[in-house]
């Protein structure tokens, strides 16, 4: 089945960006909030990131996609799997935290309090952080990989995946918010 395939190299390509973008509610679950990364301060009436983006959790994300992707290149060849390039393990997970870190910064900007929901650019801000560092530093390896249909593949199932995962880090007292 050619659309089962394309979903399961999508789910591959984006595996190590997908656990960067969950690890650091985990760690703060885990061993608590640490520095906010815009060191408190503000822009007008509100914070430039708030206090949903720690030093902490962008450390833990980084280190969790890297190992993830590392991981993944180990069994590669035994799956059949496409293998990361050195720029991208490191650019999926940085790009991750980088969009997600934007998208809080343009929540902020419009006046939605951290932890408030903002549809598509919550589920999607890592995503486009992923795919733009990658495309920037490691063009071939993207192009060669992240064909129109894995690119489709990728924008319909993230959205379904992050609210399964934020259901289940919600009842597990993980997330403060169901979104
Ligand atoms: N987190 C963190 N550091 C980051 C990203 C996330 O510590 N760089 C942690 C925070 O505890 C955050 C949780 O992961 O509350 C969930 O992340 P996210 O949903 O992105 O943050 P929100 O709290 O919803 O804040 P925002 O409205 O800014 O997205
Ligand atoms: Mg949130």
């Amino acid at each position: 089945m050619e659309i089962i395939n394309t979903i399961i190299i999508a789910l591959w390509l984006m595996l190590p960006a997908f656990l960067a973008n969950m690890a650091p509610a985990i760690i703060t679950h885990i061993s608590g909030t640490g520095k906010p990364l815009d060191g408190g301060k503000y822009i007008g009436n509100n914070r430039i990131l708030g206090d949903g983006k720690t030093i902490r959790g962008l450390i833990a994300g980084i280190i969790t996609g890297i190992t993830m992707a590392l991981i993944q290149n180990m069994l590669a060849e035994y799956l059949n799997m496409p293998l990361f390039s050195i720029i991208a393990m490191i650019t999926l997970p940085l790009g991750t935290l980088s969009g997600d870190i934007a998208g809080s910064f343009i929540k902020r900007r419009i006046n939605i309090e951290r932890g408030k929901a903002l549809p598509l650019v919550d589920q999607l801000d890592f995503v486009t952080g992923a795919w733009l560092f990658t495309l920037i530093f490691d063009y071939k390896w993207f192009i060669n990989y992240f064909t129109l249909p894995i690119i489709i593949a990728i924008i319909i199932i993230t959205p379904l995946f992050h609210w399964l995962f934020n259901i289940i880090g919600y009842k597990l007292g993980v997330c403060k918010e169901p979104w």
